[in-house]
């Protein structure tokens, strides 16, 4: 006899292959110069990627000439979506000419408007992407202590080569790490009891986002960082994707200072951009006339994310960032009622959501480590059909770009396939 999930989600796939010939098409092509056609792993989905054509307000225009909601604002790097003051900043580069091999104006003011957010950031160096700052921050902890080990968590994403996700160890840089359990105050506190003062520093996400928008208690955060204050340990913040909830990031929310933070994702306006920083004491290694550390990278100012990024942030102010992250904990509470007659439920911060195929509470990556990924596939599948595009591990982070009717919708299509769940 099959399977009632098994066959739900045959039907789901054949609809889909059946009703996406050039995204087929394209993926084949792709297939012949990129390993299975794609350069992002994340954008696999089975049995093939959709390819876009074209991107307006919140909505996405397939290859095969169908609409969908673009409700994953690139996996939260297009929080601003494609706003006109995006381009413009852009059209100032093409005016004045790009790739000068030399310093502008322009590295200076992006990197006033983000330590201006931050207090706990005094200066900041720029990378290409939020793996490259994170590597950046373990290696200056590793550096200013003198210590190799760093602690991080189970269900951690710091980027490639720092995931702590089932299946990415060859990936992984052969630093020593210890893997503790997200939100384990009491598993941190044994670790750094016995090695203390081996652990160079604590990497956390202050919510665990790749790995399902994990929510750290207030007293986990608190406590990492009593404990690196108590072992000249470096607490290191990656709040590429929480600093979205203040201004201030998520050190603000929490009211819990890091010694390093990690940005990425959305300030350069979905240009690609990365950025560590602390304290002018820790940084100053980076100084040519101090610490001397030197930190390569062509396109460390690169003037379009450069132009973008110090035009764009100001616009990221309180009051539009709480609206957005208002909207998000609205969502989340209208998907718990239509989910929790499922046994699903929806966990994240503000306007980053994932949904569950578990009732909840979900602390930890254990809680959803042995969910079956079938789940998650039909939830994709049904939603993509409905004309919503999530990320295929149920994750949505909205854009400004997102109308309330919009969400309305995704809601209803939500309602939809809690039906077809139920059988
Ligand atoms: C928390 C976190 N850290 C680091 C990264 C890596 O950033 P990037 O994709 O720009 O390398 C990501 C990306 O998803 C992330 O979510």
């Amino acid at each position: 006899m099959t399977d009632p999930l098994d066959a739900a989600l045959a039907a789901a796939v054949d609809r889909f292959v059946e009703t996406r010939p050039q995204s087929a098409a394209l993926a084949a092509r792709a297939g012949d110069v990129l390993p299975g056609g794609n350069t992002r792993s994340v954008l696999h989905t089975d049995p093939f990627g959709i390819r876009i054509a074209h991107a307006d307000g919140a909505v996405l225009t397939t290859v095969d000439g169908d609409t969908v909601v673009d409700l994953l604002g690139d996996y939260s790097a297009g929080l601003l979506g494609r706003r006109p003051e995006v381009a413009d900043a852009i059209r100032t580069v093409l005016d004045r000419g790009w790739g000068y091999g030399a310093m502008s104006d322009v590295e200076a003011q992006f990197a006033a408007a983000l330590v201006a957010r931050f207090d706990s950031v005094d200066q900041i160096r720029f990378t290409n992407s939020g793996s490259e700052a994170d590597l950046m921050a373990v290696l200056t902890a590793r550096h200013v202590t003198g210590r190799e080990r760093i602690v991080v968590f189970e269900g951690a994403y710091h980027g490639g080569p720092m995931t702590f996700l089932p299946g990415s160890e060859p990936l992984r840089v052969p630093f020593e790490f210890v893997v503790l359990p997200y939100n384990d105050l009491d598993a941190v506190e044994a670790v750094f009891a016995s090695d203390g003062a081996q652990i160079a520093g604590v990497l956390v996400e202050p919510m665990l986002g790749a790995g399902g928008c994990i929510s750290a208690s207030a007293e986990f955060l608190a406590g990492l960082r009593r404990l690196c204050d108590e072992h000249g340990s470096v607490l290191i913040f990656d709040e590429v994707m929480t600093s979205r909830l203040a201004v201030g990031g998520a050190q603000e929310q929490y009211a819990v200072r890091a010694d390093l933070t990690v940005l990425g994702k959305y300030f350069a306006g979905g240009l690609s951009f990365g950025a560590f920083g602390g304290s002018a004491a820790v940084m100053s290694a980076y100084d040519p006339a101090r610490g001397g550390l030197t930190h390569g990278g062509t396109f460390n100012n690169n003037l379009f994310s450069m132009s973008v990024g110090a035009a764009l942030t100001p616009l990221l102010d309180a009051g539009t960032l709480a609206a957005l992250n208002a909207r998000g904990d609205r969502l989340r509470e209208r998907l718990l009622v239509e989910l929790a007659p499922i046994g699903w439920c929806a966990t994240g911060l503000g306007s980053m959501v994932t949904i569950h195929p578990v009732p909840g509470p979900v602390t930890a990556w254990s809680d959803v480590a042995t969910v079956d990924p079938r789940w998650r596939q039909l939830l994709f599948h049904e939603l993509l059909h409905r004309g919503f595009y999530i990320a295929q591990r149920g994750y949505l982070a909205l854009s400004l770009a997102v109308t309330d009717e919009q969400l309305d919708g995704f809601v209803d299509a939500v309602r939809e396939v809690a039906a077809i769940v139920r059988g």
